[in-house]
C-alpha cells in the first residue's frame, strides 16, 4: 500500500484543527472578500496584513518542514556537481518520435564514473525511504481545491493580466500567489489587488527559513515552483506559471478523468524526452523508452496530495538537488532544462500513477515576413484527450489522431480532436507597460500596421470556440488603464513620472486594441467578471 493514512487522530484534536483551519483558511470561504472592498475597509484590511496571515504555518507544518529538510540534508549525493557536455544536443535527439522505438537515449554526461553513480543511487535510496516516513505527515487542508501560482516583484504584471483571464472563464477557486520573501512584497498588490480576485500572497521564506538548518541552501529560480506546490494549503492542486493561463473554467479538472484517475497530470512539450540512462540506474526503476512520450512542459500541472504524498516529496528532491545533479540527469541540457523533467519522474520513482496529456502542444503565433514566430505555447484539455484516446502511432497507424476510415471499426466514434485548453504565452511576455513597443513583434505586421498575435480570428475561433485573443487584450487593457481606478493626484515627483507612465501604456493598449478588435474592445463582452 502506497497510500498512507494517518492514524485515527482523537476527536478533540481533529475539532482544534478545524477550529484553526477555520480561522486561518476561513476567509475563502466568506463572500465578502470576492468584492472589490469599500475604500473604508482598506485601512482595516491593511491593519490585519493578510499576507503575513497567509504565511503562517502551524507547529505541525514547521515540524514537518524541519524534519523534511533534515532528510533532504541526509540524502546529499557524495560526489561532485553532474556536467554535460557544452555542445548543444543534435536536432534528432530532441526530436521526439514514436516510431522509432529502437531509439537509444543520449548520454552527455561528462566524467561520470562508477563511483558517482553508486554515490547518487545510495542518497535516492536515502531520500525515497524518508519520504515513505514522511509522506503520512504532508501537510494540506483535506477536500480543498485551489489554484497555486509564483511570481516576483517583476513578474507581478504578467500575473495580474493571467489571474484576470481566470477569472473571465468564471472561475472562482481560490488563488495562492507564492512570492520569494518580503523584500518581493507589495502591499497595495498583496493586500488589496489580489484579494479582490481572491487571490492570496504567500511568502515562501516564512516557512522555507524555519528549515532550522543553516546548511539549507537558499532556493533559485526553478525551485520556487515545487515549494509553492508543498507549501500550499490546498490538497487539489492546479499549478499555473504566471505567464499561464486557462481558456476555460478549470473547476471541472478536478472532478474528472485523468484527475481523478491518475492524480498527477502533465503536459507534453514540444521536445523528446533526454533522460540519462544512468538515471534509471539510480532510481533503481525500469527505463523508459524515450519514444514513450513527449518530455514535459512543466507550465501547468495537476496534483492531488493525498494520492502523490510520496511523489511530491521526490520532486522536491529533485528540484532541491536540481541545478547540481538533476537537472543535469533528467534533461541533459535540452530545451527549457530545469524542472520539468522532474515531475513524472519523481511519480516514476515511487510507482504512483500518472498520465500526461497525449495530444501535443500547439504554438500560438503567426507567420512574420517569411518566418514563424511563436510567441506562446496552446495545451489540450485533459479530459477530451482521454476520451479521445489518441491512437500511439505505430507501423500499422501511423498518425496520432483518428482518421475517418477509423471510425468503420467503431461507429461510436465520433470524437472531436481535444482543443487547446491552456494558453501559455511564454516569449511574448504580457507586460502592459512593455507591449506594442517593439515595431518587430508579432503584434504588427512588416510595415508597422497593428494586427493579431496570434493570427485569423476565424482560425482562432474555430480552434477554440471563442476569440480568446479578443478577450486577452481586453484583460490586458483592463489591467494597463487600471490606474483611472485609483484617481487622485500623487504629490510625488517620482509618482507623477509613474503615473505619466501607466497613462501612455493605457493609451496605446487602447489604441492598438481599437485598430485590430474595433471600439468594442475597449470594454468588452464581460465574461462572468463577477465572480462572487
Ligand atoms: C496545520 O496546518 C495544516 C495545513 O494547513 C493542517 O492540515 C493541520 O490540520 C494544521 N494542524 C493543526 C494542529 O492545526
Ligand atoms: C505585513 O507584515 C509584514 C511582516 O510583519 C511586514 O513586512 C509588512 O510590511 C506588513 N504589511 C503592511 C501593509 O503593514
Ligand atoms: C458525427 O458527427 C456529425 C457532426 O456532429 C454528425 O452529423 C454525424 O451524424 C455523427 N455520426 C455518427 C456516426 O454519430
Ligand atoms: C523581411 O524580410 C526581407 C527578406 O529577408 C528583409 O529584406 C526585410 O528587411 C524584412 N523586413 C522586416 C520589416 O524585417
Amino acid at each position: 500500500m502506497l497510500i498512507n493514512t494517518p492514524p485515527c487522530i482523537s476527536t478533540i484534536v481533529r475539532i482544534g484543527a478545524l477550529l484553526v483551519f477555520l480561522l486561518t483558511c476561513g476567509s475563502y470561504f466568506l463572500p465578502h472578500t470576492y468584492e472589490v472592498l469599500p475604500v473604508f475597509d482598506i485601512q482595516i484590511l491593511r491593519a490585519a496584513n493578510l499576507t503575513s496571515t497567509s504565511s503562517t504555518f502551524n507547529a505541525s507544518v514547521v515540524e514537518f518542514w524541519q524534519d523534511l529538510a533534515s532528510a533532504l540534508l541526509a540524502a546529499t549525493p557524495q560526489c561532485k556537481p553532474l556536467k554535460v557536455l557544452k555542445e548543444h544536443l543534435h536536432p534528432e535527439d530532441t526530436h521526439f518520435d514514436p516510431l522509432e522505438t529502437d531509439r537509444k537515449a543520449p548520454d552527455r554526461l561528462v566524467d561520470f564514473t562508477d563511483q558517482d553513480e553508486t554515490a547518487l543511487f545510495r542518497a535516492h535510496y536515502a531520500m525515497r525511504t524518508s519520504a515513505q516516513h514522511l509522506a503520512p505527515r504532508l501537510p494540506f487542508a483535506a477536500g480543498t481545491t485551489g489554484i497555486v501560482t509564483t511570481a516576483n516583484r517583476k513578474y507581478m504584471p504578467v500575473l495580474l493580466v493571467s489571474l484576470r483571464m481566470l477569472r473571465r472563464t468564471g472561475c472562482n477557486l481560490p488563488v495562492q500567489v507564492f512570492i520569494d520573501d518580503w523584500d518581493t512584497y507589495d502591499a497595495p498588490t498583496c493586500d488589496i489587488l489580489l484579494p479582490s480576485l481572491n487571490a492570496r500572497c504567500v511568502i515562501i521564506s516564512e516557512i522555507y527559513s524555519q528549515g532550522n538548518n543553516a546548511e539549507l541552501k537558499l532556493p533559485e529560480h526553478y525551485q520556487y515552483k515545487i515549494l509553492a506546490i508543498l507549501f500550499s494549503s490546498f490538497e487539489h492542486v492546479l499549478f499555473l506559471d504566471s505567464d499561464a493561463f486557462p481558456a476555460y473554467d478549470p473547476s471541472v479538472l478536478f472532478t474528472t478523468a485523468p484527475y481523478t484517475t491518475h492524480g498527477l497530470v502533465t503536459w507534453p512539450d514540444y521536445f523528446a524526452l533526454t533522460v540519462s540512462p544512468h538515471y534509471y540506474h539510480i532510481a533503481s526503476i525500469p527505463p523508459e523508452p524515450v519514444s514513450t512520450r513527449f518530455s514535459t512542459e512543466s507550465g501547468q500541472i495537476l496534483l492531488r496530495k493525498s494520492l502523490h504524498r510520496e511523489s511530491l516529496l521526490m520532486m522536491l528532491y529533485y528540484n532541491y538537488f536540481g541545478p547540481e545533479y538533476y537537472y543535469p540527469l533528467l534533461c541533459q541540457g535540452s530545451h527549457g532544462a530545469g524542472d520539468k523533467e522532474t515531475f513524472v519522474q519523481a511519480a516514476l520513482a515511487v510507482g504512483l500513477p500518472y498520465y500526461q496529456v497525449r495530444t501535443a502542444p500547439v504554438a500560438l503565433g503567426r507567420w512574420w515576413n517569411g518566418t514563424y514566430r511563436g510567441v506562446g505555447i496552446a495545451q489540450a484539455d485533459p479530459g477530451t484527450d482521454m476520451e479521445y484516446l489518441a491512437p500511439y502511432p505505430n507501423a500499422a497507424h501511423k498518425t496520432p489522431h483518428w482518421e475517418n476510415q477509423d471510425a468503420l471499426v467503431d461507429n461510436n466514434l465520433n470524437r472531436t480532436r481535444p482543443r487547446p485548453f491552456f494558453l501559455h504565452q511564454n516569449t511574448l511576455k504580457l507586460f502592459p507597460h512593455s507591449l506594442l513597443l517593439n515595431p518587430s513583434d508579432v503584434t504588427f505586421k512588416p510595415d508597422g500596421t497593428p494586427q493579431r498575435m496570434w493570427g485569423v480570428k476565424d482560425d482562432l475561433e474555430k480552434l477554440m470556440g471563442y476569440d480568446v485573443e479578443h478577450r486577452l487584450w481586453d484583460v490586458i487593457t483592463e489591467e494597463a488603464c487600471r490606474w483611472e481606478e485609483k484617481g487622485g493626484d500623487d504629490e510625488d515627483d517620482e509618482d507623477q513620472e509613474e503615473a505619466r507612465k501607466e497613462r501612455e501604456t493605457c493609451k496605446r493598449i487602447r489604441e492598438y486594441v481599437a485598430q485590430v478588435f474595433g471600439v468594442e474592445g475597449e470594454h468588452g463582452p464581460a465574461l462572468a467578471t463577477n465572480i462572487s
